[in-house]
């Protein structure tokens, strides 16, 4: 899953400081002023370079990160169910994935719609070139018939794919918009507000949109899913650091840093830290900047809210959608849930 987009194309200067055509402006902005904040955040959409991207498909392989599977366990058992949600009257209808990444999940929807021999097209957005390549080239390779419309971009911008833009047969076929994963969880309440206003917007009647949300569960399992065995949401969280040091030529001593999660039952929030081990100071040479750091002091890097019922009607409800479909998982950890416009 990855959020973000924007490279530039040519170096920044500012002042004396040249910041390399690399490095994505929004990260240079991002460590100027999170840093400079009481208490440190840096936002969890910049986790996705090419290493935290293969980590977080480690993450969703593991075992204490039931997530994926418990979502994986719904597309499958309820492949048909939904099939019947999208297309009651068996008109064609696009599906949008917005945050394909390998799209692990989605190819249980792609194999069974084509097995049935449904008219859709498939059109992922990523802003990962390198995911969304290897999903294009798997897919082809597996469904060489399927129509696909793939394409490199945020969720926000690729909003805009959604306003009425006609297929190549001429046709403005029902909007079947996937955002799976949990990846609403990482918005704020304010920031899921404000994407369903959106795609509300930008939607026809009758468009639908399947999300899925991590339900609130045993406060034990959601922190262990966050806080595995294997240390991977540790290296997950630490491979922040390590970016910012190549991007930005920071020297951030990542033994100087440790990996703290919470979860807050009452408010279903997991959040994510990074805590300064020792007082010290981090050069962030290409910003030309130096962060101070007390012993103890947490950068925030992530939030993971976990949902229930209540909320994702209220949510439906705020932002003009209604509710017309609830699947879960056997344990009922996790939900894929339709909303229609
Ligand atoms: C992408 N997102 C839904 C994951 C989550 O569960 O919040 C990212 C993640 N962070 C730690 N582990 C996985």
């Amino acid at each position: 899953m990855a959020v973000y987009r924007n490279t530039f194309s040519e170096s920044i200067t500012s002042d004396s400081l040249t910041v390399s055509s690399d490095v994505d402006p929004a990260l240079v902005e991002e460590v100027r002023t999170g840093l400079q904040k009481t208490p440190k955040s840096l936002s969890s959409r910049f986790f996705y370079d090419a290493e935290g991207s293969r980590i977080f498909a480690e993450i969703m392989h593991s075992p204490d990160y039931y997530l994926t599977r418990s979502e994986y366990e719904i597309l499958d058992t309820q492949k048909a169910a939904l099939l019947r949600q999208f297309t009651p009257d068996n008109r064609p209808f696009e599906l949008v994935e917005l945050g394909a990444g390998d799209g692990l999940k989605t190819k249980i929807l792609l194999g069974f719609f084509t097995s049935q021999k449904v008219d859709f097209t498939y059109a992922p957005v990523d802003i990962s070139a390198d995911a969304l390549e290897g999903l294009v080239i798997d897919v082809r390779r597996q469904w060489p018939d399927l129509q696909l419309n793939p394409r490199h971009d945020d969720y926000f911008s690729a909003l805009e794919l959604l306003s009425g833009e006609s297929n190549s047969r001429n046709e403005n076929p029902r909007k079947v918009v996937l955002f799976l994963g949990s990846n609403i969880g990482n918005f704020t309440s304010d920031e899921a507000i404000i994407f369903y206003q959106q795609l509300y917007s930008r939607l026809q009647p009758g468009d639908l949109v399947l999300t899925g949300f991590d339900l609130q569960k045993h406060p034990a399992v959601i922190h262990a899913a966050y806080n595995d065995r294997q240390g991977l949401t540790r290296a997950f969280n630490m491979n922040l650091l390590r970016r910012i040091n190549r991007e930005l030529d920071a020297n951030f001593d990542l033994s100087a840093f440790d990996h703290y999660e919470t979860y807050n039952p009452e408010n279903g929030e997991a959040r994510s830290y990074l805590v300064s081990q020792k007082a010290q100071v981090v050069a962030i040479n290409a910003l030309d900047m130096t962060v101070p750091f007390q012993y103890g002091e947490i950068i925030h890097t992530e939030i993971s809210r976990k949902f229930t019922r209540n909320q994702i009607e209220q949510l439906a409800q705020q932002t003009g959608f209604s509710m017309t479909g609830w699947f879960t998982d056997c344990k009922s950890y996790f939900a894929d849930v339709v909303f229609e416009r």
